[in-house]
């Protein structure tokens, strides 16, 4: 939540300049976290959201201006790179201004009511990210500083034509559900459009939303090339991918996830479009359906796996494990096949993905080749040098055999 001026907020000892000698580098280039190191240590108990002038320690050069949260592993977040500015609601509402300005001027809203309004960070408003999803608008704090969402916010978000105002809460042990911070909550079928495609907007757990919307460019190109296909989308939620697919051409599909509510929702998504062809839903572990595999070749698979997944067979990380399913991911991929792998996760980097995607090939005894390569879409920026906040990766590969045999 935004500061008032200082003076008020803050004890009266409290610094207002951390210097550092490390990380200075990354910072200048763009980075807009300062980590809890030994300087940041030093400053000792100072409250959240106090405002801090950032230097380098050895050349005394101004960084930023940024605010303190005082646990996690993030101890700074850089809000501003002009001298003097204060973290106040004109801030903010001039921040929230921008970012409705760049979606207006270069986000094409063909047929498409859902989108995101503010990513965090890499829209000067760090810890917030605010989506709409068509006569709602959901804001989903992802730090402290905005325990209270400010009324004069909501209230612009609401003048944006909002039926309502909802609130996504950041524990999973908050209440359950999303908060109404202003208007009428939406029915349960609420609808979205995207590319003039209909998709229910909020699942029944009442906390996700009915698609992730950064894969909205990854849906429509797949759909282009998964008609009249056969394939696997696997941990595939709410089945977006087959949706968008078989809303525009007849295909069949293999849908695969460990949560079966997902698939009521895929299936109500289907008849909602009139969807074409013929769509298998399995309950089930991922890895041991690849392993199992006996239902035929496929044209494509597509992985797109959470950073982070607990099964029967125990914790898997992409980090960690993301090779070893690119490697199951194949056994049922014809040869000259398409493998699908998208990763949401900013610790994870291009070359660690493809490094992935590469291994996990070889140790199939396939030979990956890169035909695309995609990010997200223009309502997700991400500031330069901040590789934590670009998440989405999706490589696009066809999966031959090594040699002519
Ligand atoms: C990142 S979401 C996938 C999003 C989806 N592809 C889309 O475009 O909307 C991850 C999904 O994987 C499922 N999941 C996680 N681990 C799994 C596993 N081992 N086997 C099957 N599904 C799994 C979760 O239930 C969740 O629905």
């Amino acid at each position: 939540m935004p500061r008032r001026p200082r003076s008020h907020s803050r004890p009266r000892q409290a610094p207002d300049l951390l210097e550092l000698s490390s990380g200075t580098d990354t910072l200048a280039a763009g980075h807009p976290w300062v980590f809890r190191d030994a300087a940041v240590r030093r400053l000792g108990a100072l409250p959240l959201g106090h405002e801090l002038d950032v230097h380098d320690a050895k050349t005394g050069r101004f960084l930023g201006r940024g605010l303190f949260e005082p646990e996690g592993t993030i101890a700074v977040r850089i809000f501003s790179r002009q001298p003097g500015e204060h973290f106040d609601l004109g801030f903010v509402l001039k921040r929230l201004d921008r970012a409705l300005e760049l979606r207006r001027t270069w986000l094409n809203l063909h047929d498409t009511n859902a989108y995101r309004l503010v990513n965090a960070e890499s829209d000067g408003l760090p810890g917030l990210v605010i989506e709409r999803f068509a006569d709602w608008i959901v804001v989903q704090p992802y730090s402290d500083l905005w325990s209270t969402i400010p009324a004069p916010l909501i209230e612009r978000l609401t003048a944006l034509g909002a039926t309502g105002v909802l609130l996504r809460p950041r524990q999973r042990s908050q209440a359950p559900c999303l908060d109404l911070l202003a208007g009428v909550a939406p029915p349960e079928q609420a609808e979205v459009l995207e590319n003039g495609i209909r998709y229910r907007a909020f699942t029944q757990d009442g906390v996700k939303p009915g698609l992730y919307l950064d894969h909205r460019e990854t849906r429509q190109r797949l759909a282009g090339m998964l008609a009249g296909r056969r394939f696997m989308n696997a941990f595939s939620y709410t089945a977006g991918f087959t949706v968008a697919a078989a809303a525009g051409a007849a295909c069949e599909s293999f849908n695969v996830d460990q949560s079966g509510w997902c698939h009521d929702v895929a299936r109500e998504n289907l008849t909602r479009n009139a969807a074409r062809g013929e769509h298998h839903f399995i309950t089930a572990d991922v890895l041991e359906v690849l392993e199992r595999w006996d239902s035929g070749p496929l044209d494509a698979v597509i992985l797109d796996p959470p950073a982070f997944s607990t099964s029967r067979r125990g914790v898997q990380t992409n980090k960690r494990d993301l090779a070893r399913l690119v490697t199951l991911g194949l056994r049922p991929v014809r040869p000259g096949g398409l493998l699908v792998v998208a990763s949401n996760e900013g610790r994870l980097g291009w070359p660690e993905l493809l490094k992935h995607v590469a291994r996990g090939a070889r140790a199939a005894g396939r030979e990956a080749a890169l035909v695309s390569r995609w990010s997200a879409p223009v309502d997700f920026p991400t500031l330069a040098g901040f590789p934590e906040g670009d998440r989405l990766k999706v490589v696009v590969a066809t999966a031959g055999p090594i040699g002519n045999k």
